[in-house]
């Protein structure tokens, strides 16, 4: 097949994916949609064409670069302009030492032209918007937003009870599938921080902006793309949704004219109308754009980590009982169903089972793309202007020369004292958060909201597998961020007596 014709073959494909997708569910959605446009934007110079034409559609590339890595080595040519590296030293100085803008693909996430600090490629752009919206996220500010966790995590711990009590079991035993019930937790928390409302996604799973957003997302990211076929085949393709607007001018407006302050992200961004500079005074455009990207940003990476968490520990029984033993140590008031943060943010078990997860079921299980602005020296390598560069952390943490038994859930791994028990691990070689000026600004908020999350829900519930719930969560896949393919995870709760 010659040049033209191939990548006449990709243009099809990916419209008949994009037909295909629009049947599906949102989120997997936008990331497929993400999975396509890196196809149609690497394909063109792959080495492997016809293999990434099966693994980034159905959500299994990041095992490809996996594989691609374990052939051909740290560095892996996949055209003449697209390197993919996987060596944490590499990735480093992609990262933090040379700090390449994010590469054309993250124009998926700039919906009909919105910025944001996620999505921005343009180095001096974010830096000023980065700064701007720093703030909200800093340690001191994390206090404020603690009441806002602590009330969703309550609801969580009393749909459990509802749960348990509407199953009837003699045992007191109820069922959940706790993969939704972490992603409504997520969006309910940030629904209480970033847009200042309750979207009680726990209770009801029905408010409208979750699915308007993603919806956005995926008309925007379709249009950005394929602006033709967006045009023929997308509804209101190039515009807003209204409502989505609509709802935010409400509050906003609500927020300033009313006397009380609400202490959460959406007040210090309503707040940069009293900068000093014209350019640092976010209208309720960019305020949009911003809280748009967190719920794509800090919402699955959240809940999927969770749900990875539950399931990791489920496989390994002596891990569980170490945790719940830890927990144990640290007492409730008589009547707390959830711990304060303080209580437990320097709990060693738990922040390491927590960090185990995410390097085990890495969130950005697909290598992100970033692109040099110049001639740029990598290694040996002689990088022309507007080579991409894929980063690939799931390789690095899955690596044998940094984790040895990558593959095994083992949270004493992040113990210096408890490393002798086996081979000694390079801490070094995790980016769970990613590294340097473009890493998580949301990642002191995700590790709180985890922990508060994980540890109120072990102090309350002893929990249990079901067989075939624990075999099925084997299958992954990547899209956006690492998930079980099922989307669903059930497993047995029974009430523990605090
Ligand atoms: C377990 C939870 C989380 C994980 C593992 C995670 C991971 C990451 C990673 C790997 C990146 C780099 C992405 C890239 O370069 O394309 C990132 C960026 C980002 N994350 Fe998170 N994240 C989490 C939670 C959150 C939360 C809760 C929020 C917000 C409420 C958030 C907001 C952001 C934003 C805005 C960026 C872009 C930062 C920039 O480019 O300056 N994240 N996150």
């Amino acid at each position: 097949m010659d040049l033209e014709n191939t990548l006449k073959h990709i243009e099809n494909a990916s419209h008949q994916a994009i037909e295909y997708l629009s049947e599906r569910a949102n989120l997997e959605k936008i990331g497929k949609i993400t999975a396509i446009s890196v196809a149609t934007y690497v394909v063109a110079n792959f080495i492997e064409v016809p293999k990434i034409f099966i693994d980034i559609p159905k959500g299994t590339s990041f095992q490809m670069f996996r594989d691609f890595h374990d052939k051909y080595g740290p560095i892996v040519r996949l055209g003449p302009k697209t390197i993919a590296v996987s060596d944490k030293d590499l990735v480093k100085d992609v990262l933090i030492t040379e700090d390449l803008p994010k590469g054309p693909l993250y124009k998926v996430f700039q919906g009909h032209g919105k910025l944001s600090i996620f999505s921005a490629t343009d180095k001096e752009w974010h830096k000023r918007r980065r700064r701007v919206v720093a703030p909200a996220f800093s340690v001191k500010y994390l206090k404020s937003l603690e009441p806002f966790m602590h009330n969703v995590t309550l609801n969580l711990v009393n749909k459990i009870d509802k749960t348990i009590a509407s199953d009837h079991g003699d045992d007191n035993v109820g069922q959940i599938d706790i993969w939704t019930l972490f992603k409504s937790f997520s969006l309910d928390v940030l629904g209480e921080t970033a847009f200042g409302t309750s979207f009680n996604m726990i209770d009801d799973n029905a408010h409208f902006i979750p699915k308007a957003i993603n919806d956005e997302m995926r008309n925007g990211a379709i249009s950005a793309y394929y602006p033709l076929l967006s045009k023929i085949f997308l509804k209101g393709a190039g515009k807003m949704n209204p409502k989505i607007n609509e709802f935010l001018r409400r509050v906003i407006d609500e927020r300033l004219s009313g006397t009380e302050k609400r202490e959460d992200i959406l007040q210090i961004l309503i707040e940069t109308k009293e900068a000093d500079e014209q350019a640092d005074r976010l209208n309720a455009d960019a305020i949009m754009g911003e809280t748009a990207l967190f719920l794509i940003a800090g919402s699955e990476t959240i809940s999927n980590t969770l749900g990875f968490t539950v399931i990791n520990l489920l496989r390994t029984p002596d891990v569980l009982a170490k945790l719940y033993a830890e927990l144990d140590e640290v007492h409730l008031e008589e009547g707390q169903l959830v711990f304060d943060h303080d209580q437990i943010k320097n709990l060693t078990y738990l922040n390491a089972v927590l960090y185990e997860s995410m390097r085990i079921n890495t969130a950005a299980g697909n290598a992100l793309p970033r692109i040099t602005t110049g001639p740029t020296k990598l290694a040996h390598l002689n990088l022309e202007k507007d080579t991409v560069v894929m980063t690939n952390f799931y390789h690095i943490h899955t690596d044998e020369k940094y984790w040895p038994s990558p593959y095994q859930f083992k949270p004493e791994r992040w113990i210096p004292e408890e490393q002798d028990n086996f081979e000694v691990n390079d801490l070094d070689a995790f980016f769970g958060f990613s590294a340097g000026s473009r890493n998580c600004i949301g990642k002191n908020f995700a590790m709180q909201e985890m922990r508060l999350c994980l540890a109120s829900l072990l102090k309350n519930f002893e929990i249990t597998p079901i067989a075939a719930e624990m075999e099925q969560a084997k299958e992954l896949r990547t899209y956006i961020t690492m998930t079980i393919a099922s989307h669903t995870f059930d497993c047995k709760v029974k009430r523990r007596t605090l």
